[in-house]
């Protein structure tokens, strides 16, 4: 067990990724703590997996407050995933300030608010941490209707840089993870969107990403648990402010 002892809080765990990474800490020895703003589908996740749900809204500053404050109440936290995200796609000319504006408050302000909050906790706790904020292979580089959820992914990286290299003054390890294309609810819903701009039938474009990947599929949540694991591990300890891509073979760098 890689991950005794340690205590947990994972965002946007209610499916998905998240409940992939919730699932192996608590295999590898974690108490994991589920915040979603999906609290109905949280707490059915969490009871089949053993976990705690609670109601988070990574926008809400006096929720990620009660957040902290229950954690506090129960033992502390030693490691934070940032995994609630949303994604969005529009040609250029048809973008929305209220659609930039709702994904950037998810997946940018949420990310750097919550890493201030537990890096908050774990000061103060003196007995350092780890954090994994969950990127995107979209943030590497930009896609033709996906300007918005790339920006904010490259955002991700950025804000991975610069808390990742702050941080390690307290023992704080900050990394994150960069997914390529994986299969779940998510891309469902990147597929629907395709759809819509590009004419294709649905489930096309899943077909084609799939195909096009050099290991030869989509990715799973599962194949990304071995990268979430060893992140929040002790052998993980001197790598810092670093975004890994786990993605079969799309991207190098
Ligand atoms: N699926 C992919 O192909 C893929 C690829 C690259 C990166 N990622 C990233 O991995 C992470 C997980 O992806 P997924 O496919 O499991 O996504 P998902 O859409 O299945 O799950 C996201 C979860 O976040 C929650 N959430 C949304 N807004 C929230 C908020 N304001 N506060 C708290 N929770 C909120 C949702 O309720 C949901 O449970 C995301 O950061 C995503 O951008 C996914």
């Amino acid at each position: 067990m890689r991950l005794k002892g340690k205590r947990a809080l994972i965002t946007g765990a209610a499916r998905g990724i998240g409940q992939a990474f919730a699932e192996t800490y608590i295999a590898e020895g974690a108490q994991v703590v589920i915040g979603d703003i999906d609290i109905d589908r949280a707490q059915d996740t969490a009871a089949a997996i053993g976990a705690t749900a609670l109601r988070l809204d990574v926008t809400d500053p006096v929720s990620i407050e009660g957040a902290m404050a229950a954690l506090r109440a129960s033992g502390g936290i030693d490691i934070l995933i940032n995994n609630a995200a949303i994604f969005t796609a529009a040609p250029l000319v048809e973008i929305t300030r209220q659609d930039y504006e709702r994904v950037f408050k998810i997946n940018v302000e949420g990310t750097l608010f919550m890493m201030q909050a537990a890096a908050r906790e774990m000061i103060a706790q003196a007995r350092g941490g780890k954090i994994i904020n969950m990127a995107s292979q979209a943030g590497r580089r930009g896609e033709a209707l996906v300007a918005v959820y790339c920006a904010s992914k490259a955002a991700v990286i950025s804000l991975t840089q610069s808390a990742g290299l702050n941080l390690i003054a307290h023992g704080i390890n900050v990394n994150a993870i960069a997914p390529g294309v994986v299969d779940g609810e998510h891309w469902d819903g990147v597929d629907a969107f395709f759809a819509k701009y590009e004419g294709k039938a649905p489930g096309q474009k899943k077909k084609e990403v799939g195909e096009a990947v050099p290991f030869g599929r989509m990715g799973t949540a599962a194949d990304l648990t071995g990268m979430a694991v060893f992140l929040a591990s002790d052998e993980a300890d001197y790598i810092v402010a670093q975004t890994y891509n786990v993605d079969g073979g799309n991207w190098m760098s």
